[in-house]
């Protein structure tokens, strides 16, 4: 897998502007890594990226949020509150996935039952300093 070096939230804005140039209709990308190491900031970049003009919240209590002012529509899920892979296949998560615009499943690693076989993952862990994380990148 490749491996990221990432040294702070600068370079985190980077990486996600420039992922967001390569994403296309129907990409899933699946963010996977505990609390606080930065999936929805990196989500907020790559929207950033895409040109999405509204401020980006975190899906938590909604699950899904969609944002339709970028060069892709975005569909932002957090599905650390559902109990399993089969409560987001019944809101209708293939419409999403299979569409026609950019899916970002924070927590992916919860629902990977449904997730599309083509799925990009990015493992998040922490790194020794304070901002320091690695990213292991599936693709
Ligand atoms: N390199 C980095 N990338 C992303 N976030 C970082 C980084 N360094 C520090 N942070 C901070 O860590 C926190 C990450 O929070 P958040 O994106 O909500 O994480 P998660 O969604 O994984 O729980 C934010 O306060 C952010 O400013
Ligand atoms: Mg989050």
């Amino acid at each position: 897998m490749r491996e990221v070096i990432i040294r702070n939230e600068e370079d985190t804005r980077a990486f996600g502007t420039a992922l967001a140039q390569q994403l296309k209709p129907g990409t899933v990308l699946a963010l996977i890594g505990n609390l606080g190491t930065g999936k929805t900031t990196l989500t907020k970049y790559i929207a950033e990226g895409l040109g999405v003009k509204e401020t980006l919240t975190s899906p938590t209590f909604t699950i899904v949020r969609e944002y339709h002012s970028g060069r892709l529509p975005l569909y932002h899920f957090d599905v650390y509150r559902l109990k399993s892979a089969e409560e987001l296949f019944d809101i209708g998560c293939d419409e999403y996935f299979y569409g026609q615009g950019v899916s970002i499943v924070e927590w992916a690693d919860q629902v990977a039952e449904v997730l599309p076989e083509e799925t990009l993952c990015v493992f998040i862990v922490y790194g020794q300093e304070e901002g320091e994380r690695i990213y292991q990148c599936t693709f």
